[in-house]
């Protein structure tokens, strides 16, 4: 705003000293407007570009030095590659914001020039009057004030054009801002939303059609109904899709075809916070927050009492755990949770669904095989877990499947058999294909280590 007002007062200063000076004077105006708009171009190209960059090179520092990362680098002995890969980067980050500043002193560069051409000129066209007396009204006086004024014209006028090229440099910034702004939500809530109580609700699967990527069909026709406060243990093959069945029910993906219904409610007619807060999840691969035991627990409910956190890791057979620990409760569990065992990561995890107490409980089981000691206390957690709750888990654990009220066996995108565990043996389809490549093999090797146990005891 002060610029404005220094431009036109000056401009009218000008004019009513000399108009034809003043013409002259501004003459040079244009000049600095023209390189203004090819420069404001360059830099949004460059900024474009060199934000693009950044993010390739964050994106390489996130992986490289996670904790799942840097032990792959390890492993792998790719320490040096990985570095050179990032000083390439680094390197053209570092070439692109130099070019950008670069374009930015020419531009300089150029304004100053023609900033004092102004003056010349005025001072070559007034003396050109005095000398050959065509204005009888100018003064030597008054060459010299023009001058003076101009001088003062440009800088503002240098500043609000520097405005422009900033204003542009910060669209680019705020054009990938508002790329993110303008993606589709995948998943939104419709505008009246329902939140049906969840007491007694079954969970049903109506002819579900889904897959990730179009053409790519993964769930073909799903269909199974899980009734109230009962446990269905789902198995197939590695890749059939288990957990994509299981990520329909809190609504992380919209299915394709047919419904998933909740107490005969759909899922998409819910409210999305509401029908999240009645799911407990326990994912295949465990995640903790790097910091407390507490914290990462008070995650699944903020005013959780000291009672209610020691009870649910009493359930989840992790309290003796936590007090051996020198800090107790208040041990860091590092980086997603790498100081801990993966046992323990799952029994914390338990203890956070616990904490919960959601009305509908999905686990999908890691499929890392636990000692016996571990297994069983992770049995015990769950068997506590699902009392009384409608439950679905992805079993990779026999336990966990003869606990099952009934077995949905999945594979090639549908439901192909169900039952128990025996009328399903007995039928002598996939299920028994899986129960001896995989299932068996694990029993086998358990009844092995207790006979050699019981040896040696003997
Ligand atoms: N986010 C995703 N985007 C695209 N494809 C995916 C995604 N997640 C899974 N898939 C694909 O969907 C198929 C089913 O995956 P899913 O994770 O459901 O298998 P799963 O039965 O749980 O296997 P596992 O027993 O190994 O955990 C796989 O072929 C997988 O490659
Ligand atoms: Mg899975």
């Amino acid at each position: 705003m002060s610029n404005v007002a220094t431009v036109v007062t000056t401009l009218v200063a000008l004019f009513t000293m000399s108009w034809q000076l003043a013409c002259v004077g501004i003459l040079v105006i244009p000049l600095l407007i023209i390189p203004t708009r090819s420069v404001g171009r360059t830099r949004w190209k460059l900024l474009t570009d060199s934000q693009a960059k950044n993010d390739e090179m964050n994106q390489l520092i996130n992986e490289t030095l996670s904790v799942s990362g840097s032990l792959l680098v390890k492993l792998f002995t790719r320490e040096k590659r990985e570095y050179e890969r990032f000083v390439a980067v680094n390197e053209e980050v570092t070439q692109l914001a130099l070019k950008e500043e670069r374009s930015g002193r020419w531009f300089r560069v150029v304004m100053g020039m023609f900033t004092q051409i102004g003056p010349l000129l005025i001072y070559f066209a007034g003396g050109w009057f005095i000398i050959h007396d065509l204005d009888p009204t100018l003064t030597v006086g008054t060459v010299t004030a023009t001058v003076a004024l101009i001088n003062r014209l440009y800088r503002p006028v240098e500043s609000l054009l520097n405005i422009q090229v900033d204003f542009t440099r910060s669209l680019a910034l705020f054009s990938r801002i508002f790329d993110y702004f303008d993606r589709e939500i995948a998943i939104s809530t419709p505008e009246k939303t329902l939140t049906p109580s969840f007491e007694g609700a079954d969970i049903r699967f109506y002819h579900v059609r889904f897959g990730y990527e179009p053409e790519k069909e993964i769930l073909k026709d799903i269909d199974f109904t899980v009734p109230a406060s009962r446990m269905y243990a789902i198995v197939g093959p590695s890749g059939s899709g288990k957990s994509t069945i299981i990520n329909l029910i809190p609504r992380l993906y919209d299915v394709w075809g047919g419904a998933v219904t909740i107490g005969r409610v759909d899922v998409r007619d819910m409210d999305l916070t509401y029908l999240r807060s009645q799911i407990g999840m326990v994912t295949q691969d465990t995640y903790l927050f790097n910091g407390t035991i507490r914290e990462n627990l008070l995650y699944a409910k903020e005013d959780a009492t000291e009672e209610e956190i020691v009870a649910a890791c009493k359930a989840a057979s992790i309290h003796d755990f936590i007090l051996k620990q020198p800090d107790g409760y208040e041990t860091m569990v590092g980086n997603r949770g790498l100081k801990l065992s993966g046992g323990e990561k799952q029994r914390l995890s338990i203890a956070r669904v616990i904490l919960k107490d959601p009305k509908i409980l999905i686990l999908d089981e890691a499929t890392s095989a636990l000692d016996s000691i571990s297994e069983s206390a992770i049995q015990e957690a769950l068997e506590t877990l699902m009392a009384g709750r409608t439950s679905i888990v992805i079993a990779h654990r026999l336990s966990t499947i003869l606990a099952a009220d009934e077995i949905l066996v999945l594979s090639g995108g549908v439901i192909q058999e169900r039952g128990t565990h025996d009328s399903l043996l007995a039928q002598g389809g996939v299920y028994k294909e899986l129960y001896e490549t995989q299932f068996k093999l694990v029993l086998d090797r358990e009844m092995e280590k207790q006979k050699a146990e019981e040896q040696g005891q003997e």
